[in-house]
């Protein structure tokens, strides 16, 4: 078939857009393993529950207001559902999965994560009023989604 020089111009400008797209996609995606920055520490989510500091998770004494909470999430629980937290306690909340992926949201702050099979999200918050805090997954995870939240207390 013959081509129009002019067709043939464009269609090599068409295919070499889309390669300058798709290059730029795939390295902006996956050059040096880029992650969300709250995603660089990886576990292996099989033995989540057998590594510390998620096999006793919960929150922990560090030093001074510094605290430091571990938190599991699976279908379709937080593990613990009830933390009371100290008012004025600064807290490394650190959040991983044991099978596909949840929501770590707290309603009422800035907390809100994605958790990945496999990483460790951590967020460091302070804690200066008092009250309860809802905690949700607001990634769909499956049938029991909407099941899934859990409860902080910031007490004096
Ligand atoms: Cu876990 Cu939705």
């Amino acid at each position: 078939m013959h081509m129009h020089k002019f067709e043939k111009i464009w269609l090599t400008f068409g295919i070499g857009t889309l390669l300058v797209f798709l290059t730029t996609v795939g390295v902006g995606a996956f050059y040096m393993g880029t992650q969300p920055a709250s995603c660089l520490v990886t576990i292996d989510p099989e033995k989540v529950r057998e590594t510390a500091p998620f096999d006793n998770p919960g929150l922990r004494h560090i030093e001074g207001n510094k605290y430091e909470l571990n938190i599991v999430t699976s279908a379709f629980a937080f593990t613990p559902n009830q933390i009371q937290i100290p008012k004025g306690a600064e807290v490394v909340i650190n959040v991983t999965t044991t099978d596909v992926v949840h929501g770590f949201q707290v309603a009422g702050t800035n907390i809100n994560m994605m958790v990945h099979p496999g990483y460790i999200n951590t967020y460091t918050q302070k804690f200066d009023k008092t009250g309860e805090y809802l905690i949700l997954c607001n990634e769909y995870c499956g049938a029991g989604h909407h099941l899934m939240s859990a409860k902080i207390e910031v007490v004096e």
